[in-house]
C-alpha cells in the first residue's frame, strides 16, 4: 500500500500585543504557499494558524490598553483572523491558546512530563526579558549604549527571583544532536542548524518553566499559585491543533508529527531545540522539520514600532494589489535570508515580471486567438507539432517536477526563477513564431503556434496557483477550463485544451504600476 500524502504545516502563533504586520504576513504567506501547492499536488493538507495569547507580555498590553486580558486577547485575535482573510490565506484550523481545548491539551503535555520524572520543583533567580518571554544566562547579555545590560535581541531584561518548575532540559542536549543527525533537513535552512548546535554544545540548563508572579496563564495541574511558562503553552499549540491529548484519535494519527513549522529566525531556538525536547521527553514524536525564514527591513532600515516604520500589509495590499503583494513577497528574496522591502523594488516586479513578461504574454496571446481564432481554442489539423512547439511545451510540463523539488526546500524564489524560464521562453517563441504573419501566410501554422503557446499559458496558470490564486483563477477562466481540471493531475497532455473550446473575451490581468506624482510617491 503507498503511503497516505498527508501535510502539516504551521505558522508560529501571533502575540496579541500588536496589530499584523509584514512579518506576520510573510510567515502566514510562505505557508499557504505550501500548502495550497501541496493541496493541488494531491495531499491531504491540514494548515494552522493562530494567536499566542497568554503570558506576561500581553498582560501588560491589555493593562495599558485599560481592558481585561480575555476582552483584549478577544479583539486582537479578530485582527489576526480578519487579516487570514484578507490576504487569501487558506489556513484549515486558527487556533487560539485561551481555548478550552489548548488548556487542556497544555494540562496533559505537563502531565506527562512530571509522570516520566522530566519537571521538578525548584526556584528561578535569573534574567527575564518580558519581550521575548524569554529566560537569559548572565553571559548572553550585552551592554547597550546607556551602560544598561539588555538581551542579545535589544530587548530590555529585568531581574525575577521566584519559585518555579523546572524541566530537565539539560537531559536532553545529546538527543537533540542525534535528532538532527538522523532527519538531516530537520532544520533549515542549513546556515542556521549550526547556531542551533552550538547553542546545544555550550551546555543545555534546565528550563524554568512555570512563574509565580502574575497569573494571565494556564494553570499548573495541581498546583495553581503557577501558571505555566508562556513558551510551553504556546508550543503545545501545534499537537492541541492535532487533536491532542487524544493521540488515537485520526487527526493525530494522520497530522502528527508536523511536516513543518515555519518560523521566523529569531524564534528559532525555541522551536528546535526546546519544543523536540519537551516532545520526546513527554514520549511524543519531534517535528519533521522547522524552517527559518530571515526578516524584512523597510527601505533598508530595521522595522520597529519607535522608528514609525512598521509596513501593514493591508495598507500594502491596497496600495499595490494582493497578488502583487504575494508575488512581491515570495520572490524577491532568497527564502531563508533578510530582505528588504522598498517601494522601488516592487514596482520592479509588478512592471517587469508581472506587467511586462507573464501579463503580456497571456494578454497576446489570447487577444490574437480572440481576433484570429473566432474567440476559440485554435484547431489543430493533421499538420501536428514542430520541434519548436514540442520544445516549449516539454519544457512547461517539466516545470512540475522542478518546482516540486525546490518547494520541498523551502525554495520560493528559485521555484518562481523556474517558472519565469518557461515565461521568458514563451514569450521568445511568440517572437520567432511571429504568429501575425503567419494568419495569411499559414494559417494552420498559426493555428499550432498559439495553440502551443494557450496550453503553455494553461500549465502556468496551474502551477502559480499557490502564488497568485486570484490572477490564476483568471487566467485559467480566460481558457475555459473546468474546475475540476485545475490540479496538478491536470498538468500533462492528456488534460489538453480541446480545439474549438469558445473563450471569454480576453482581460488584462496584471496592469503596470503607474507612479502618482509627489504625494503618493513620498509615501
Ligand atoms: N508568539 C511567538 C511565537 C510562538 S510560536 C509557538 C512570537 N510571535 S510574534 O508575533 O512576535 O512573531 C511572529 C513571527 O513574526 C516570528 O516568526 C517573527 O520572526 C516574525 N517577524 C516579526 N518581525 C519580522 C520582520 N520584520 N520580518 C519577517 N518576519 C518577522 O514570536
Amino acid at each position: 500500500m503507498s503511503t497516505p500524502k498527508r501535510y502539516y504545516i504551521t505558522t508560529p502563533i501571533y502575540y496579541v500585543n500588536d496589530a499584523p504586520h509584514i512579518g506576520h504576513a510573510y510567515t502566514t504567506l510562505a505557508c499557504d504557499v505550501m500548502a495550497r501547492f501541496k493541496r493541488l499536488d494531491g495531499y491531504d493538507v491540514h494548515f494552522l494558524t493562530g494567536t499566542d495569547e497568554h503570558g506576561q507580555k500581553v498582560e501588560k498590553s491589555a493593562a495599558a490598553a485599560n481592558s481585561e486580558p480575555q476582552a483584549f486577547t478577544d479583539k486582537v485575535s479578530q485582527n489576526f483572523r480578519d487579516l487570514a482573510g484578507f490576504m487569501n490565506y487558506s489556513n484549515d484550523d486558527f487556533i487560539r491558546t485561551t481555548e478550552a481545548r489548548h488548556k487542556k491539551s497544555c494540562q496533559a503535555i505537563w502531565q506527562r512530563l512530571v509522570d516520566n520524572d522530566e519537571i521538578y520543583l525548584g526556584s528561578y533567580a535569573g534574567w527575564y526579558a518580558v519581550r521575548d518571554e524569554a529566560y537569559y544566562a548572565e553571559e548572553e547579555l550585552i551592554t547597550n549604549a546607556d551602560g544598561k545590560k539588555i538581551a542579545p535581541s535589544g530587548a530590555e531584561v529585568e531581574w525575577v527571583e521566584e519559585p518555579s518548575y523546572f524541566f530537565r532540559l539539560s537531559n536532553w542536549g545529546d538527543r537533540l544532536l542525534e535528532y538532527y543527525d538522523n532527519k538531516p533537513d530537520v532544520v533549515l535552512p542549513k546556515t542556521r542548524l549550526n547556531e542551533v548546535t552550538s547553542f546545544i554544545k555550550g551546555g543545555l540548563r534546565d528550563l524554568s518553566v512555570s512563574r509565580t508572579s502574575f497569573n494571565w496563564g494556564i494553570p499548573v495541574p495541581g498546583d495553581d499559585d503557577h501558571i505555566m511558562y508562556v513558551w510551553l503553552d504556546a508550543l503545545t499549540n501545534y499537537i492541541t491543533a492535532a487533536g491532542f491529548p487524544d493521540t488515537d484519535c485520526e487527526k493525530y494519527q494522520n497530522f502528527w508529527p508536523a511536516d513543518l513549522h515555519m518560523v521566523g529566525k529569531d524564534i528559532l531556538r525555541f522551536h528546535a531545540v526546546y519544543w523536540p525536547a519537551f516532545l520526546m521527553a513527554a514520549g511524543l514524536e519531534p517535528p519533521r522539520r522547522i524552517f527559518a525564514h530571515g526578516w524584512w527591513t523597510n527601505e533598508g532600515e530595521k522595522i520597529s514600532k519607535s522608528l514609525g516604520n512598521v509596513i501593514d500589509p493591508i495598507e500594502l495590499v491596497e496600495h499595490y494589489g494582493l497578488d502583487q503583494v504575494r508575488y512581491f513577497l515570495m520572490r524577491e528574496v532568497p527564502f531563508g535570508n533578510d530582505g528588504d522591502f522598498s517601494h522601488s523594488s516592487i514596482v520592479n516586479r509588478m512592471n517587469s515580471d508581472l506587467a511586462n513578461d507573464l501579463g503580456n504574454l497571456v494578454q497576446r496571446v489570447l487577444s490574437m486567438v480572440h481576433k484570429n481564432c473566432e474567440g476559440r481554442v485554435p484547431v489543430l489539423d493533421t499538420e501536428g507539432f514542430i520541434s519548436p512547439d514540442q520544445k516549449l511545451l516539454d519544457q512547461a510540463i517539466a516545470m512540475l517536477d522542478t518546482v516540486r523539488r525546490q518547494l520541498d526546500g523551502q525554495s520560493f524564489h528559485e521555484a518562481l526563477e523556474t517558472v519565469w524560464l518557461v515565461v521568458r521562453a514563451a514569450n521568445a517563441y511568440v517572437d520567432h513564431q511571429a504568429p501575425w504573419k503567419l494568419r495569411k501566410e499559414d494559417p494552420q501554422r498559426m493555428a499550432y503556434v498559439l495553440y502551443s503557446l494557450c496550453e503553455t499559458i494553461r500549465y502556468l496558470g496551474l502551477i502559480l496557483q499557490p502564488f497568485m490564486p486570484d490572477s490564476c483563477h483568471k487566467i485559467l477562466d480566460q481558457l475555459n477550463i473546468n474546475h475540476n481540471q485545475r490540479d496538478f493531475e491536470a498538468f500533462s497532455d492528456e488534460y489538453a485544451l480541446k480545439g474549438g473550446t469558445v473563450l471569454p473575451k480576453p482581460e488584462g490581468i496584471f496592469p503596470r504600476f503607474i507612479e502618482l506624482e509627489s504625494a503618493d510617491k513620498a509615501s
